[in-house]
């Protein structure tokens, strides 16, 4: 099964919504394979956004993420990257639906309270890249009545 990184971005932290974000993930039906709760350097940031480093907003993005401390966290499940990117919502905050996570607590695009990956190949570099002491393998008691045999 496919893997994912989700951040909470360092307004996520300070606004309380650690336990929002992790419990729509596992309510949905997503196993959590890894988690901390850490600030990171700017030259770590510039490496997570590095595809995004010519963009005009890259400066201010490297400042917001680190801001403070972010929530790095490893999501496991079926189709979990693509179905990830849709819990969290459009880009932009007042673009996307309500019953997203960015529609539903967010306003400005530089304030969007969390990162998904955007694709597999991405979220497996980017798992690499937060999580290089490697992810503990645990089986839910709860996986037969989530996923069909
Ligand atoms: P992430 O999950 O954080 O990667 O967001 P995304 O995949 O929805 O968007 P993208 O990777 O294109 O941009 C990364 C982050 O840069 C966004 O989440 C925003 O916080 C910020 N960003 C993107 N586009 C803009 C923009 O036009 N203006 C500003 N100020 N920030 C932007
Ligand atoms: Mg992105």
């Amino acid at each position: 099964t496919e893997q994912t990184f989700i951040m909470i971005k360092p307004d996520g932290v300070q606004r309380g919504l650690i336990g929002e974000v992790i419990s729509r993930f596992e309510k949905k039906g997503f196993y959590l394979r890894a988690m901390k709760l850490i600030s990171v350097e700017r030259s770590f940031a510039e490496k997570h956004y590095a595809d995004l480093s010519s963009k005009p907003f890259f400066g201010g993005l490297v400042e917001y993420i680190v801001s403070g401390p972010v929530v790095a966290m490893v999501w496991e499940g079926k189709q979990v990257v693509s179905t990830g990117r849709k819990l969290v919502g459009a880009t932009n905050p007042l673009a996307a639906e309500p019953g997203t996570i960015r529609g539903d607590f967010a306003v400005d695009i530089g304030r969007n309270v969390i990162h998904g990956s955007d694709s597999v190949e991405n979220a497996r570099k980017e798992i690499a890249l937060w999580f290089p002491e490697g992810i503990a393998e645990w089986k839910s008691a709860q996986h037969s009545w989530i996923y069909e045999a």
